[in-house]
C-alpha cells in the first residue's frame, strides 16, 4: 500500500494549496518545501549553489570494514547488516533507501521498519508529520512512504517557509531542546545555528509505546550517564543480543550532545562556524557557504584565527584520532569477549538471577563504547569526552569478564569459544548474515519498487 497525492483526502487539498499558493504568489518569497521549485537558484544563487555541491562530496567508508568487531556487537539488529560513514547532504535520500539497513518492503500483514527512518534526510518527513500526525506518519512503513519523499535535506529543513529565519521544523527537537533548557526561540543565532543541525546530528529512539515515533531521550540531560539513566529507569532496549541476551541500547550520531560540551562551545564557535563559514560571491558580497562539509576545508578561513600552525592542528586532531581509535577497538576485543562468556554461560545452565550483573556491565560498557563510535568527528568536536567514554567503558566491561570468571568456572566451563571477527566477511560468517542474499532481495526490491515508482532524489548517486 502506498499513500500518494492523488487520492481524494489530498487532491482536495492540493486544489485548497494550489489556489492559496497562486493567491500569495506575489506578495511572499519564494520559499517552498519542494526541491524542484527553482525561484531559489534566482534568488539565493549563492546559498542554492553551495548547498547542491553537496553532492559533489561523494566518498564514504565501509565502517563495518574499518572495525569488524562492530559486526558482533551489533550482532541481532540491522546494523550489523550495514553501516557507512556519512557523505554529502545530497545523497540523504538514496544512501537511506539503497541501505540493506532499510531492508525490503515487509510481506502482507507484517510490520516493516518504521518510517521514522526517513525523519532526519528530507523535509518531506515534517511535512508528512503535518499531513498524517506525528503517530500517524511513525505507524507507516518505510517502504511505504518512498513515493512521498521527493527531496533531500533543504531550505525549508533549516529556515521558515518564506524567509531566511532559522526554524526547527521536527517536534522531537523542539521537544529535546527544552528539555536541556535551551528553547530554541530564546536562544541567539549563534545556538540556533548548531540547534537546527542538532535536528539530525543527535541520538534517539523511536518510542514503542508512541507508533515507533522519534523521541530524544534527553529528559535527565544529554550526556552519556544521564540518557542511560533514562533508558535504565524505562528498562527500555532496542534488541536483545543473541548470544549474551543483553538487552542493547544503541546511539545515533550524537554530535550535537558532544559539541555542546566542547572548549567550542563554550567559546561561541558553532557547527555553522566550522561547517558552513562565511564566504565571498565574486562580487565580493559575503554569505553563509552551504556547502556543509569537511571542516578542515576551512582551515583558513575559520581556524587560522585562534590555531596560528596548520600543521600542529594537524597533530592534535591525529593524536585525538589515535587516542579514541586505540581505546575503541581494545574495548571491542573485550566486549566480544564479554558477550561469548556470558553466552557460554547460558548453556551451561546460569540464570537472570546469576548473570544480571554481569549483563547489564556488558550493557553499560557497550553503551558508552557506541556514544563514542557513532559520533561522527568525536576525535575533532570533543576529543576528551570520548576518552573519558572509553576508558569507562573498559572498567566496565573489565568488571563484566571477572564477574563472568567466576560464573563460568562455578558451573566448570573450562574454555570459551570466541569468533573469528578479523575481517566483515568473517564477522558476518560468525553471526550468520549472509550478505549475497541480502544484497540480491535488495536488488530486487529496487528495481520492482524504487526504480520504477519513487521520486528521482531516491536514485541520487546510484544511476
Ligand atoms: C542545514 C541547514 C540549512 C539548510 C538546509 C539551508 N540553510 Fe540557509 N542558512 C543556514 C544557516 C545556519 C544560516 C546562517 C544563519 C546566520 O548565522 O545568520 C543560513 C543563512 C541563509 C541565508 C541568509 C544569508 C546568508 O547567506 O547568511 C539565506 C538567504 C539562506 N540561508 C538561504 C537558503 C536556501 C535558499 C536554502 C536551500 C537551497 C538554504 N538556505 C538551506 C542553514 C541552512
Ligand atoms: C534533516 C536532517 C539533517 C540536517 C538538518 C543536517 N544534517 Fe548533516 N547530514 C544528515 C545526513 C542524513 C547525513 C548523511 C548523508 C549520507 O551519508 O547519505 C549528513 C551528513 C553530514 C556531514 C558529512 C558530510 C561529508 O561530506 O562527509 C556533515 C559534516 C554534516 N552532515 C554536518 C551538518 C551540519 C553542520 C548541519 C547544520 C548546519 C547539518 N549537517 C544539518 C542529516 C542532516
Ligand atoms: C571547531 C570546529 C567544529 C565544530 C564547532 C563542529 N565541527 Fe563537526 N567536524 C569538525 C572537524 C575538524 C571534523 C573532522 C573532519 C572534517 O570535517 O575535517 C568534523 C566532523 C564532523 C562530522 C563527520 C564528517 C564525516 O564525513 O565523517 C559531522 C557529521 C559533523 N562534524 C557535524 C557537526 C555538527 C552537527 C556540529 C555541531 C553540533 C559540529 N560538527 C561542530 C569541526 C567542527
Ligand atoms: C574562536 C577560536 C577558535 C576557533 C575559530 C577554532 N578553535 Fe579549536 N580551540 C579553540 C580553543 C580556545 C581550544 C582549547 C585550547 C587548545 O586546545 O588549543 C581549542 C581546541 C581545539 C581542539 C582540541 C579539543 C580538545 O577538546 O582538546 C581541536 C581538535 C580544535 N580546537 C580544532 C579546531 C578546528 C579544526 C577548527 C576549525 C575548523 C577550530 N578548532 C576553530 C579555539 C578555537
Amino acid at each position: 500500500m502506498t499513500i500518494s497525492n492523488k487520492n481524494s483526502k489530498n487532491n482536495l487539498w492540493a486544489q485548497l494549496s494550489g489556489t492559496l499558493a497562486f493567491a500569495i504568489a506575489f506578495t511572499a518569497p519564494a520559499y517552498s518545501a519542494d526541491a524542484t521549485d527553482t525561484a531559489f537558484e534566482k534568488k539565493h544563487p549563492e546559498q542554492y549553489q553551495s548547498w547542491l555541491a553537496t553532492s559533489e562530496q561523494v566518498e564514504r567508508e565501509d565502517m563495518l570494514a574499518n572495525y569488524p568487531a562492530a559486526v558482533i556487537l551489533w550482532a541481532g539488529s540491522s546494523f550489523a547488516k550495514e553501516y557507512n560513514s556519512p557523505r554529502g547532504h545530497h545523497f540523504a535520500v538514496a544512501d537511506a533507501s539503497h541501505s540493506l539497513r532499510t531492508g525490503v518492503l515487509p510481506a502482507d500483514g507484517k510490520k516493516g521498519l518504521s518510517a521514522s527512518c526517513w525523519t532526519c534526510k528530507t523535509p518531506d518527513a515534517p511535512r508528512l508529520m503535518k499531513e498524517l500526525g506525528v503517530e500517524g506518519y511513525s505507524a507507516k512503513n518505510f517502504a511505504e512512504l518512498g513515493t512521498e519523499i521527493n527531496s533531500v535535506v533543504y531550505c525549508t529543513d533549516c529556515h521558515e517557509k518564506g524567509s531566511a529565519k532559522l526554524a526547527l521544523p521536527r517536534p522531537h527537537a523542539q521537544d529535546a531542546m527544552a528539555k536541556v533548557h535551551l528553547p530554541f526561540e530564546k536562544q541567539d543565532i549563534n545556538m540556533q545555528g548548531s540547534q537546527v543541525c542538532g535536528q539530525c546530528h543527535v541520538t534517539y529512539y523511536f518510542q514503542p509505546e508512541r507508533s515507533n515515533k522519534v523521541n530524544i531521550p534527553w529528559i535527565f540531560g544529554n550526556d552519556a550517564d544521564k540518557i542511560e539513566k533514562y533508558y535504565d529507569t524505562r528498562r527500555f532496549y532496542e534488541w536483545l543480543h543473541p548470544i549474551s541476551r543483553t538487552p542493547i541500547l544503541k546511539a545515533r550520531h550524537p554530535e550535537f550532545e558532544h559539541w555542546s560540551r566542547s572548549v567550542h562551545a563554550e567559546r561561541g564557535v558553532s557547527c555553522i562556524s566550522c561547517h558552513m563559514p562565511e564566504s565571498e560571491n565574486k562580487d565580493g558580497k559575503s554569505y553563509t557557504n552551504h556547502q556543509v562539509g569537511k571542516a578542515m576545508d576551512n582551515y583558513a578561513q575559520v581556524c587560522q584565527s585562534c590555531h596560528g600552525n596548520k600543521q600542529a592542528l594537524l597533530t592534535k586532531l591525529e593524536d585525538g584520532k589515535h587516542q579514541i581509535e586505540s581505546r575503541a577497538r581494545k574495548v571491542e576485543g573485550l566486549l566480544v569477549k564479554a558477550h561469548y562468556e556470558a553466552g557460554a554461560a547460558w548453556d551451561a545452565g546460569a540464570n537472570w538471577a546469576v548473570l544480571n550483573d554481569a549483563i547489564m556491565a556488558i550493557r553499560h560498557a557497550q553503551w558508552r563504547w557506541d556514544f563514542a563510535m557513532a559520533s561522527h568527528g568525536l576525535y575533532a568536536h570533543n576529543p576528551k569526552e570520548g576518552i573519558q567514554l572509553l576508558d569507562t567503558a573498559i572498567e566496565q566491561v573489565t568488571y563484566a569478564r571477572k564477574a563472568l570468571a567466576e560464573i563460568l568456572s562455578m558451573y566448570k566451563v573450562e574454555s570459551v569459544a570466541y569468533p573469528d571477527y578479523s575481517t566483515k566477511q568473517a564477522a558476518h560468517k560468525a553471526v550468520g548474515i549472509s550478505l549475497e542474499k541480502l544484497t540480491a532481495e535488495k536488488k530486487a526490491f529496487i528495481e520492482a519498487e524504487l526504480d520504477k515508482h519513487w521520486p528521482k532524489v531516491s536514485r541520487h548517486g546510484y544511476e
